[in-house]
């Protein structure tokens, strides 16, 4: 029998992503922006999604000097025709997609008998409708490829229901793309297409720092450290081993599976 131990590839070589290309929804800033830069050292050429265009043609440029191919894609994840425009784009100048990381999302905090039917729907749309319509059009193009590699952003709110800010609909959201993952896995395995998710914890970016900005925000950030077993909220780069690892071939036997990269905050 063969041994896998002494016939597989050295592992660097495995998470290697030469020739690949990926595209990141929510990939003008933040953890989406992160995500590309790491992506795109690992060798694949990168599609950066976003409403805010100019911002994203910005980190095509970022991700150009890295020696990678880049463009940046106008898209708003929630609307089926401007998702399925996005996927031809990528399609017309590279023929492929390899990689899809659904990571546009927006945070809310209302407390529930406050929220109106809007405020619930522009949650539920952005950050479980838009995966979902991400992952089907990047599914129907990685089916007939026979192999692709799916990652959505969850949250560890997903998991958990965070204190002492309300949040309903967010953590909702998260949990329905937790599950949607796992479904979505089972459907595709057959496929060749993989499907996981990684669920931050707090992590420091503009969505977070907007809602510190809220009238709740300065009684939120003690709560959230003295709960936090490190202490301290998480990088951008502290996520980005993860979908590196989740977008290669090293990877390739996981599928369903969530990732929590939250300082422990998710232990207690
Ligand atoms: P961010 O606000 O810095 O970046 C989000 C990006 O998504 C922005 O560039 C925005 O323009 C884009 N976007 C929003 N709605 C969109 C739409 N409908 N179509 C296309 N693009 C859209 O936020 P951050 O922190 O980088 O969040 C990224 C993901 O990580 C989100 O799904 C968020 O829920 C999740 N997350 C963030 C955590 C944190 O502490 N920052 C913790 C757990 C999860």
């Amino acid at each position: 029998m063969d041994d896998p131990v002494l016939t597989a590839k050295p592992i660097l070589e495995r998470f290697r992503l030469d020739g690949r290309v990926a595209l990141v929804t929510g990939g003008a800033q933040g953890i989406g922006r992160a995500y590309a830069h790491a992506l795109a050292e690992a060798g694949a050429n990168v599609a950066l999604v976003d409403v805010q265009f100019e911002k994203a043609e910005g980190v095509a440029g970022e991700l150009e000097k890295k020696g990678v191919e880049a463009i940046a894609v106008k898209a708003d994840v929630t609307k089926i025709d401007q998702v399925d425009a996005m996927i031809k784009t990528i399609m017309k100048k590279w023929s492929k997609l390899t990689i899809g990381v659904n990571n546009a999302g927006i945070g809310q905090w209302v407390p529930s008998e406050d929220m109106s039917e809007h405020d619930w729907d522009h949650v539920l749309n952005t950050n479980l409708k838009g995966v979902f319509l991400c992952a089907q059009a990047e599914a129907r193009v990685m089916i007939p490829a026979g192999y692709g590699k799916i990652i959505n952003t969850a949250s560890m709110s997903g998991t958990i229901v965070n204190m002492p800010q309300d949040q309903s609909a967010y953590n909702t959201s998260k949990a329905g793309v937790i599950h949607l993952t796992k479904s979505l896995a089972a459907e595709w395995a057959k496929d060749g297409v993989r499907v996981n998710s990684i669920s931050p914890g707090y992590t420091r970016t503009q969505l977070v720092s907007d809602l510190l900005e809220t009238p709740i925000g300065k009684e939120v950030l003690p709560v959230w450290m003295t709960f936090t077993p490190m202490g301290k909220m998480g990088e951008v780069t502290d996520l980005t081993g993860a979908v590196v690892y989740l977008a290669a071939e090293v990877s390739d036997f996981m599928t369903g599976s969530d990732i929590i990269i939250d300082g422990g905050f998710c232990c207690w």
